[in-house]
């Protein structure tokens, strides 16, 4: 079927290139905390990298179903913080600024009369918010804390080399 404008397909597509930006963000961010001997919190990330993937493949199958075409090709600049701190910063950075697109496209979905592309907008919206709010969670705790006892408890001691 077609969308009720070609802005939808291409609002789809600015989507699916935040998310594939983020999947790669969040996957090397998983690697290197796993490399820096912190395998708990790497997890987490890389969780996350399967979450946003999921993202795209319904963002992907929705172009499709309007006959668009999904634009795979094309990714923003990848950030990476240097520090676990840094990551978790970024990552709230690029949560906030999904949310706002988000809520942005669903704006637009419901002034072109398409309510139904609006709510899945308002939809992967609310799943960033919960994003966001784990990632503050972990800053959070980072200053109750402190961060060498926050890390002590990312660090699993029966980890093997393999
Ligand atoms: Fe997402
Ligand atoms: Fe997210």
């Amino acid at each position: 079927m077609k969308p009720v404008s070609p802005r939808v397909t291409e609002l789809l597509n600015n989507a699916l290139t935040l998310e594939l930006t983020v999947i790669n963000g969040y996957f090397l961010s998983a690697r290197m905390l796993d490399n820096w001997g912190l395998p708990h919190l790497g997890k987490a990330f890389y969780d996350l990298s399967i979450g946003e993937m999921n993202d795209a493949d319904e963002l992907i199958q929705r172009i499709l179903m309007f006959d668009g075409h999904p634009n795979v090709q094309k990714m923003n600049a990848i950030q990476v913080g240097e520090t676990p701190e840094e990551m978790l910063q970024l990552a709230i950075d690029s949560e906030l600024g999904a949310i706002a697109q988000f809520n942005g496209g669903a704006q637009e979905c419901h002034d072109l009369g398409d309510h139904a592309t609006a709510l899945f907008f308002e939809e992967m919206a609310r799943d960033e918010e919960s994003h966001a709010d784990w990632f503050e969670s972990q800053l959070d705790a980072i200053t109750r804390l402190g961060a060498q006892n926050y890390l002590a408890q990312h660090v699993d001691p029966s980890s093997r080399p393999s």
